[in-house]
């Protein structure tokens, strides 16, 4: 599917039937430079601070490289142009629709747990050294603990559903979602355990005592803009793009059950989004575009070296899969954000 096909079912998915957005340059957007809108809540009646004063720009691990000079103040918050950070949301390329915890992937260990689907058709190894398969295997194990930790966040949605009354129709996907995602997960995990030659499956999710749930309409949409519209938004693109290089018949035919299966995550997050606002009317508003203005582009994180020929079998690197993610940030999820509030 391209971005326009993709667009359109988005769109559809927020209830807009007309396609008003103007025609952007999804061809030459994945040469786009990637600058972003980083806002800022506060106390900023009379001005905008100059950038260059701005602490929170800077701070931590994810800094920002802003535009000289004051910010643009509409509403009472401050928003800088930056060229992209090194974290946020979208601190690395991540599959599926990860539980965040703190902006980050809450992600199990890896352990030799028993999360195999003995009838899955194994991707053929002939061809492949050592090194290789043993590279294949450890991109197959990130892919099947991002699943797995998918299961939970799509938890966490149904118990946020039902609190805030949500139409049945969304809990019921959610569910069906969650489903969906433990069955990614054992697929990669097979993938992962044929490819290193032992058994590799996740290990407890480190949950801890407690879950954080939304307790406003605004939290829950807030919440479902970062880990749906925008980071499962892009994973699906990053996924689409593991498909349309992928060789392997096991593998192809793997992914294009979970591309099938993102595709219909991805339009309940827009239209939970969509309800949310109807619901919850301009707080919510406010608050998704401050959520969608905060967005950030993923930015590649790969340590470990992926050969151009591990494509054929799924595995594409970090780089390519964030620029793909990055594309989509700039030339799909804003555009259609924008209609939410049109
Ligand atoms: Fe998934
Ligand atoms: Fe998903």
């Amino acid at each position: 599917m391209d971005h326009a096909d993709l667009r359109r079912r988005l769109l559809l998915a927020i209830g807009v039937v007309a396609l008003p957005v103007a025609a952007h340059a999804f061809d030459s957007a994945e040469d786009a430079e990637v600058k972003q809108t980083v806002c800022i809540q506060g106390d900023f009646d009379t001005g905008c601070p100059d950038s260059a004063d701005v602490e929170r720009l800077r701070e931590g691990d994810c800094p920002a490289v802003p535009e000289p000079g004051p910010g643009t103040l509409t509403n009472g918050v401050c928003c800088y142009e930056v060229v992209q950070g090194t974290c946020g949301m979208g601190c690395s390329c991540a599959h599926g629709r990860p539980m965040l915890r703190e902006s980050r992937p809450l992600l199990a260990g890896l352990a030799t747990t028993r999360w195999q689907d003995a009838s899955l058709a194994r991707p053929d190894l002939s061809g492949l050294n050592t090194l290789e398969r043993g590279r294949l295997a450890r991109f197959w194990a990130s892919v099947g603990a991002h699943e797995h930790s998918s299961i939970a966040a799509f938890h966490r949605v149904a118990l946020e559903l039902l609190a805030h009354g949500a139409p049945e129709k969304l809990l019921a996907a959610s569910q069906r979602a969650a489903l969906d995602e433990a069955r990614h997960a054992r697929h990669a995990f097979t993938f992962a355990s044929h490819f290193a030659g032992a058994t590799i499956g996740p290990a407890a999710l480190p949950l801890g005592a407690t879950v954080d749930i939304a307790t406003t309409l605004e939290a829950l949409a807030v919440r479902t803009v970062r880990e749906g519209c925008v980071e499962e938004t892009m994973s699906l693109l990053a996924a689409e793009r593991m498909l349309a290089e992928s060789r392997d018949p096991a593998v192809r035919h793997v992914l294009s059950a979970l591309v099938r299966d993102e595709r219909r995550h991805v339009d309940l997050a827009w239209r939970t989004v969509r309800w949310a606002i109807d619901s919850g009317g301009r707080t919510v508003c406010d608050a998704v575009a401050v959520a969608f203005a905060e967005a950030r582009a993923p930015v590649p994180t790969d340590a470990e070296p992926l050969s151009p020929r591990l494509a054929a079998w799924g595995a594409i690197s970090d780089e390519r899969l964030c620029h793909a993610a990055a594309a989509g940030l700039h030339a799909l999820i804003r555009p259609v954000a924008a209609q939410l509030s049109a």
